[in-house]
């Protein structure tokens, strides 16, 4: 698989990465009930195909995502670039609080790495900014983090440009961890612009929108407990307007070869800040349809017929 470089000092990251939320299972921001020994097949299955990286994060299944990507990936730990997160921590009643307290993250990548299995992370990342803890203290145990050999680089994840100026001017911001699909555009205004320019990795997030851009996606099939059936894009009078969207990108996605997510995820890459789109999966099917978008170029002209669609889309 096609490789890019994150940022001015690498690592070279396919430009495919292996989201590993959903497979978290049941919580609070989970995808209703996993089947651990497919999540297991689908991370070997995406390794197999050229994936050599994958995200995860603590809060993803309360522990349970960090523990599956370390049983996946036994005997493995050299083909594999692990990226984690800190700054979301929870109780015994599964309730979410933020926390980037420098002590709160020194205690986060011990569990991480005894979680994961592996005796560094390589690349680790602030999850959220958090307005009430300074950012710039959590930035400077990030960068003790590297200097211990704890991890080996460091990122941040939903920051602005003005936050991560800052972090910038006590250490080099590995890497920036955004949202980027059809939907969500905001970085490309000052974001991607301001990483391109100070040799920051983009590696963006939910380039489906958590499926709904993926061309299969069924309202119907949600479990009761999954996320999505809380939130507006994935209900009326959101949904019937979103899938249009997705219905007339189809002839689009077909020239390609394509799903309309596959569609989805190579237009994300058509962006030269963004290193790699990483695309979440809970089986082995949908990693061998997601691993081609990174094949797929999409030419000037369709880049152009997309924007259209989006303008009415946007206009309506
Ligand atoms: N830093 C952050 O704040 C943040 C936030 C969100 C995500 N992320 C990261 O980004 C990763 C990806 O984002 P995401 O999980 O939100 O969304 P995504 O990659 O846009 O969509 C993934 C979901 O789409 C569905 N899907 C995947 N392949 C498919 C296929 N071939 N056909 C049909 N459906 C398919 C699956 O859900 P169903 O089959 O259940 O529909 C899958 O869980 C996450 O796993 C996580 O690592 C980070």
């Amino acid at each position: 698989m096609k490789k890019r470089k994150l940022g001015a000092r690498g690592p070279e990251l396919s430009v495919i990465g292996f989201g590993a939320w959903a497979i978290g299972g049941q919580w609070r921001w989970g995808w209703g009930a996993t089947d651990e020994a497919e999540a297991v097949r689908a991370i070997q299955r995406a390794l197999n195909l050229g994936v050599n990286w994958i995200d995860t994060a603590p809060v993803y299944g309360l522990g349970r995502s960090e523990e599956i990507v370390g049983k996946a990936i036994q005997g493995r730990r050299d083909e594999v670039i692990v990226a984690t997160k800190c700054g979301l921590r929870w109780n015994e009643a599964g309730e979410i609080r933020h926390d980037i307290s420098p002590s709160s993250i020194r205690a986060e990548v011990e569990d991480s790495l005894r979680r994961l299995r592996i005796d560094v992370i390589d690349l680790y990342q602030i999850h959220w900014p958090n307005p009430n803890q300074s950012e710039i203290n959590a930035w400077a145990e990030l960068l003790k983090l590297k200097k211990e050999g704890k991890v080996r680089r460091i990122g941040v994840s939903n920051f602005d440009v003005k936050l991560m100026r800052q972090c910038e001017k006590a250490g080099h911001v590995d890497s920036l961890q955004p949202p980027y699909n059809f939907f969500q555009r905001e970085i490309e205004t000052n974001i991607l612009p301001y990483c391109r320019e100070h040799g920051v990795g983009v590696v963006v997030y939910s380039p489906m929108y958590s499926g709904l851009l993926s061309g299969r996606f069924d309202r119907s099939r949600l479990a009761a407990d999954d996320w999505r059936t809380g939130h507006p894009m994935f209900n009326e009078p959101k949904l019937s307007h979103n899938l249009q969207l997705v219905d007339s990108l189809r002839p689009i996605a077909e020239k390609y070869g394509q799903p309309v997510g596959g569609l989805a995820v190579a237009w994300t890459l058509r962006h030269a800040a963004v290193t790699s789109a990483i695309v979440g999966a809970r089986s082995t099917r949908q990693v061998e349809e997601n691993v081609k978008a990174a094949d797929c170029t999409i030419d000037d002209q369709d880049v152009q017929e997309i924007e259209a669609l989006l303008q009415q889309y946007n206009a309506h």
